[in-house]
């Protein structure tokens, strides 16, 4: 995938920096401490780009591996992680199709990123790249998973600026819908840059795919590595009562 934005580490992690990920990594391991069957020494970041969450985990003594398509991103986190004394082993390598040389002990995927996987084939190759990744009893745990358009907020724009030091970072984020009968969409990311006296543009447009909940049972018992434990609330161990763009849901190798 040709990308403006994650092509962008450092604006791209600028952008993205209303995240806590010392509140991520305390719900991760409340996830583990409720539903896993085994105990965590070994963690994989899927799509991790700068991997906050990560960074989070190995200053926390988790053995760490995060995987991105992205070199650049792998670059940069190779080299926070290097300024930060912390070890992660970042690998290029695709969500879609990898093999691990470990086995992990819990595996997640945040901010929305497995819409990556664009196909169904995709997403079966995916989920079994990951069940031969991950010990049995351990969790995967995905983050705003695309579930649903009955809500139409969900294709209305999202803007925002983030600043840090000299740089402003105004983001817009959009889901347009494509074509229902193949319930896909169009996302659009910009980036508007001031850095210093500079100003820059990115953006960045994708056709992707909407996996409806019915669709993601169908699609695990066809796989049949997984058991779907449930869908849960972005940032609490409560099961959903409504369909949400904001959501997790966790799935717990056999
Ligand atoms: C929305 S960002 C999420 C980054 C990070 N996990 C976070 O929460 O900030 C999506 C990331 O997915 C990566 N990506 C996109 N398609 C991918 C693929 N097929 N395999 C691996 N990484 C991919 C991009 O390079 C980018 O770093």
């Amino acid at each position: 995938m040709k990308s403006q934005i994650y092509n962008q580490a450092k604006y791209y992690e600028i952008a993205f920096s209303f995240v806590n990920p010392k509140e991520q990594a305390n719900l991760f391991e409340k996830f583990v401490r409720k539903y896993s069957k085994i105990d965590v020494k070994v963690v994989l970041d899927l799509a991790c780009g700068t991997a906050l969450q990560l960074r989070e985990m190995a200053k926390r003594k988790y053995k760490a591996i995060g995987i991105d398509s992205n070199s650049k991103m792998i670059d940069y986190l190779n080299d926070e992680s290097r300024k930060e004394g912390l070890e992660i082993n970042a690998i290029k390598a695709d969500i879609n199709n990898f093999k691990l040389k470990q086995k992990v002990d819990f595996a997640y995927i945040m901010m929305g990123s497995i819409i990556y996987v664009k196909n169904n084939d995709l997403f079966l190759s995916h989920l079994n790249s990951v069940a031969d990744s991950i010990n049995s009893g351990g969790l995967y745990l995905i983050e705003n998973i695309a579930i649903n358009w009955a809500d139409t907020s969900f294709f209305k724009p999202q803007r925002w600026i983030m600043k840090q030091d000299k740089i402003k970072v105004k983001t817009t984020y959009q889901i347009v819908p494509k074509n229902p009968l193949e319930q896909t969409v169009t996302q659009i990311l910009k980036m508007e840059v001031e850095d210093g006296g500079k100003k820059m543009k990115f953006i960045d447009k994708d056709d992707l795919k909407i996996i409806f909940p019915e669709e993601l049972k169908l699609l695990l018992d066809k796989d049949g590595k997984f058991e779907l434990i449930g869908f849960f609330e972005r940032d609490n161990v409560k099961l959903l009562k409504n369909v949400s763009p904001d959501n997790i849901v966790l799935l717990r190798r056999k």
